[in-house]
C-alpha cells in the first residue's frame, strides 16, 4: 500500500475510534478532531461529510443501492479482521451466541426468540417449512415479492398443496390494510408480507397487520429484509410470529449474517425442519437401540445448529456497536431525509417520471422505486452505470422499473448527481 494510503487509513481509523468516543461521551468537544465535527443542529452536513470517512467505500461508482447492500464502516470491517485473527491464533470456537443476545436487544425482542442465520431467505425458509400447514390452507403474499419471499412459499406450494393468494400494494397504509381484510377467507392461515418490499420500500404497517392476523388465528411471517436499520424495530410491540432480517443491509454488518425473531408463544407450533448440534439438550445417544434423541432445546435456538463464523457475528455486534455509538435515531432520522430528498428530486424531473413510492412512507423510508415513463428500465440502468451512477434494476415480478436507496454514507449531491444523468437520458431518445 502506498504510504500516502497508509496515512489515509490510519486516519480513518483514528477518526473511527474519535467517533465511537463522541457519542458515548456527547459533551466531549470534538472540535480537535479536524475530520469529525461534534454533530451540530445547525450544520448537521458537516457531521455527515466526515461520516463519510468511516467508510472505505469510493467515491466512483457512486453506490446508491444499499437496498441490495450496505458497505460496512471500518469499526465493523476492523471487528471481522481482529476475530479472524483470534479464532486462528488461539483456535478459538464457539462464543457466537452473544450476538443473538445484541440482536434481541437492538430489535425489541428476547435472546431465546433469535436463531442466528447467514441471510434473510435462510430465515424465511425456517418459517415457510416451519409454520403449521396442510394442503388446502391459503398464505396470503404481495405482488411486490422478492425472490427470497417468493420461492421458498411457491416451492412449498409445489410439494405441499397450499394456496398462494397475492394482494397488490395500496398507496396507503389504511387502502391496504381495507385490500387485506378483504383477502382473508376462513381458509387463510397465513400472512407473509415484507415489512418493506425491496420494489419500493414502502413502510406496510406492520402492526396492524400482525394484529388483524392475531384476531383471527393467522400467523404473520414477516420477511424483514429492509427492517433492521432502516427503521426503529420493536418486535415484541409489532406482535409478528417471525421476523427474518439480515445485518449485510441496512445494518451496515458483515456480509452473510443474519437471524430470524420466532415469537416466544410461538416456538412450540414451529416444525424444526433443519437440526443439528445446539438444536438439542445433550440428551441423545446413538449407541443404544433404539437410538434416544431426547429433549430439545424450548428455544429459537431449536432452529440453527452446527459450526457458524464467529468473525461475521463478531462483525454484526460490531455494527450494532456502531449504531449505537452515532445514535439509532440519529441514523434512522437521517436515511429518512435522504430518502425524502430524492423522492423530492425525483419528482423535479415532472411529468416523465412515475413514482412508485407512496409519499407516505417517504417520512422514514431509504428507498424510492421509479420509472421513467416510456423507456426500458435495464436501459436506463445502464446509462447510469456508464455515467458512475449504481442503482438497481427491479426486474422482479416485471415491473420494469428502477430503485435507488441510499444511507449515511451518501450525500444529497451524490442524489442530485444521479438527478443529473437521468435528466440527460430522458432528453436523449432512447
Ligand atoms: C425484500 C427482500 N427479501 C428477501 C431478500 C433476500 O435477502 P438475502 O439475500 O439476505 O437472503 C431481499 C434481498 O434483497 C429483499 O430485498
Amino acid at each position: 500500500m502506498p504510504e500516502s494510503k497508509k496515512g489515509d487509513r490510519r486516519q480513518f481509523l483514528k477518526t473511527g475510534s474519535a467517533l465511537i468516543a463522541a457519542a458515548t461521551l456527547p459533551k466531549v468537544n470534538l472540535s480537535a478532531s479536524p475530520l469529525l465535527p461534534a454533530f451540530s443542529e445547525s450544520n448537521p452536513e458537516s457531521f455527515w461529510k466526515s461520516m463519510r470517512l468511516q467508510f472505505p467505500l469510493q467515491a466512483k461508482p457512486v453506490f446508491l443501492n444499499n437496498g441490495t447492500m450496505g458497505p460496512s464502516p471500518y469499526p465493523v470491517i476492523e471487528a471481522v479482521k481482529k476475530s479472524m485473527d483470534d479464532v486462528d491464533q488461539h483456535a478459538a470456537y464457539g462464543g457466537w451466541e452473544s450476538c443473538a443476545a445484541k440482536i434481541a436487544q437492538f430489535i425489541g425482542a428476547d435472546e431465546q426468540e433469535i436463531a442466528l442465520t447467514h441471510n434473510v431467505t435462510e430465515g424465511i425458509n425456517i418459517a415457510c417449512w416451519g409454520v403449521p400447514l396442510k394442503k388446502g390452507d391459503e398464505v396470503i403474499l404481495c405482488s411486490h415479492e422478492h425472490a427470497g419471499n417468493a420461492i421458498p412459499w411457491l416451492q412449498r406450494r409445489k410439494l405441499d398443496g397450499i394456496v398462494i393468494q397475492v394482494i397488490d400494494p395500496a398507496p396507503t397504509a389504511d387502502e391496504f390494510l381495507e385490500k387485506l381484510k378483504k383477502r382473508i377467507s376462513p381458509k387463510t392461515k397465513a400472512i407473509a408480507f415484507p415489512h418493506i418490499p425491496c420494489t419500493t420500500g414502502q413502510i406496510f404497517p406492520m402492526k396492524e397487520i400482525c394484529t388483524l392476523a392475531r384476531e383471527k388465528g393467522i400467523f404473520s411471517l414477516v420477511d424483514g429484509a429492509h427492517g433492521m436499520g432502516m427503521i426503529p424495530l420493536n418486535l415484541h410491540e409489532m406482535g409478528c410470529d417471525t421476523y427474518a432480517s439480515c445485518g449485510h443491509k441496512w445494518l451496515l454488518g458483515p456480509k452473510g449474517t443474519g437471524f430470524i425473531y420466532v415469537r416466544k408463544e410461538f416456538q412450540a407450533q414451529m416444525k424444526a425442519t433443519f437440526v443439528g448440534a445446539g438444536s438439542d439438550k445433550g440428551e441423545w445417544n446413538m449407541a443404544v437401540n433404539p437410538p434416544i434423541q431426547g429433549a430439545m432445546q424450548t428455544s429459537a435456538h431449536l432452529f440453527y445448529s452446527g459450526t457458524q463464523n464467529l468473525s461475521l457475528y463478531r462483525g454484526l455486534e460490531a455494527a450494532i456497536d456502531f449504531f449505537n455509538t452515532v445514535g439509532p435515531d440519529r441514523i434512522y432520522a437521517r436515511i429518512a431525509e435522504l430518502g425524502h430528498y430524492a423522492q423530492e428530486q425525483l419528482l423535479r424531473l415532472g411529468s416523465g417520471i412515475e413514482l412508485l413510492t407512496p409519499r407516505e412512507s417517504q417520512s422514514k423510508a431509504g428507498v424510492n422505486g421509479f420509472r421513467l415513463i416510456g423507456t426500458d428500465a435495464q436501459k436506463v440502468y445502464n446509462y447510469c452505470a456508464d455515467k458512475g451512477f449504481k442503482i438497481r434494476v427491479v426486474h422482479e415480478n416485471k415491473l420494469n422499473s428502477l430503485r435507488v436507496s441510499t444511507h449515511i454514507y451518501n450525500s444529497k449531491e451524490e442524489v442530485d448527481g444521479l438527478i443529473g444523468v437521468l435528466k440527460e437520458y430522458r432528453e436523449k431518445k432512447e
